[in-house]
């Protein structure tokens, strides 16, 4: 996976909270700020038709022992808020680098990604850890949980580093949503995948992403936690506008998506907007 955040330690509070959370408190700096749960209606409405994400012409190439690997190659795409939108295609198409790009986590090679109203190939990792943290939840491929912290400390870290007085009830809560009431003291490794899935997902959820993106956030999971996951996964599109942006390979989440962006060796094949 191409993601720069995966090569920060996954021990390092810092490294963790850079990744999950954005990184210094000093927000005064930052992009305006637009809180999804603040906001009042007009706000919503004028909001409909924003666009938050937009890729223009962006490429991803990496050197390699080969030499150039190009990963990604012209990708154009607009999102807008409150879309639900499925990155389908064959291993190694490049979604998991793509979806990193789109999040700040990962840097272009060329071309330009705006992420709400953060233009963020103009910014260094510091900035876009800023831009991240107040828009951006993030669903790991490889669930990225802190090893020495429980499943509710997973979960409310994102909300205490943002100083919230309630982060625990909050993670209490979510968790008991995703149905692990009764593995909130574990530990990552006294989980198994399909769990561990589960607490990545409540983390993404607790931060009130303005976009969650998801890598592939029903693959450990039986048929039965998957549908409750997506159904988690849509409510929170449908209760928040929450703009949705995942990777699948899973047929029913990406059925359920308004579109359907086809990546074929690092380039958008189809687009199909779902009736
Ligand atoms: N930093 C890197 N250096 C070299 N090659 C890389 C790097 N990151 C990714 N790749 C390669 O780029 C291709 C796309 O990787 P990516 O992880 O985006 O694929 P994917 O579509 O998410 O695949 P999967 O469905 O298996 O998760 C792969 O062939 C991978 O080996
Ligand atoms: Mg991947």
């Amino acid at each position: 996976m191409a993601l720069e955040a995966e090569a920060a330690d996954p021990e390092s509070l810092a490294g963790f909270a850079n990744v999950v959370q954005g990184n210094p408190p000093d927000t005064t700096r930052s992009v305006t700020q637009i809180n999804r749960r603040d906001s009042t209606f007009v706000e919503t409405e004028k909001f409909m038709s924003r666009i938050v994400v937009r890729a223009e012409d962006v490429a991803k190439v990496v050197e390699t022992a080969a030499g150039e690997l190009v990963i990604l190659d012209g990708i154009n795409l607009e999102i807008q808020e409150g879309e639900t939108v499925a990155i389908v295609g064959a291993s190694g198409s490049g979604k998991t680098t793509l979806l990193g790009i789109l999040a700040g986590l990962d840097s272009a090679s060329r071309g330009n990604v705006t992420l709400i109203d953060a233009e963020l190939t103009a910014l260094d990792e510091e900035a876009r850890a800023i831009v991240r943290g107040q828009y951006v939840g993030f669903v790991f491929q490889a669930f990225q949980l802190l090893a020495s912290l429980t499943a509710l400390e997973n979960v409310m870290l994102p909300a205490e580093l943002r100083g919230e007085s309630l982060a625990e009830s909050k993670a209490r809560d979510i968790l008991e949503k995703v149905g692990l009431r009764d593995r909130i003291g574990h530990y990552p490794r006294q989980l198994s995948g399909g769990e561990q899935q589960r607490v990545a997902i409540a983390r993404a959820f607790a931060s009130d992403p303005t976009v969650l993106f998801a890598d592939e956030p029903t693959g450990n999971l039986d048929t039965h936690t998957g549908e409750r996951i997506i159904s988690l996964l849509f409510d929170l599109n449908k209760e928040f506008g929450t703009t949705l942006i995942m990777v699948t390979h899973d047929t029913r989440l990406a059925e359920r998506c308004d579109r359907v962006i086809e990546l074929t060796a690092g380039r958008i094949e189809t687009q199909e907007t779902n009736a």
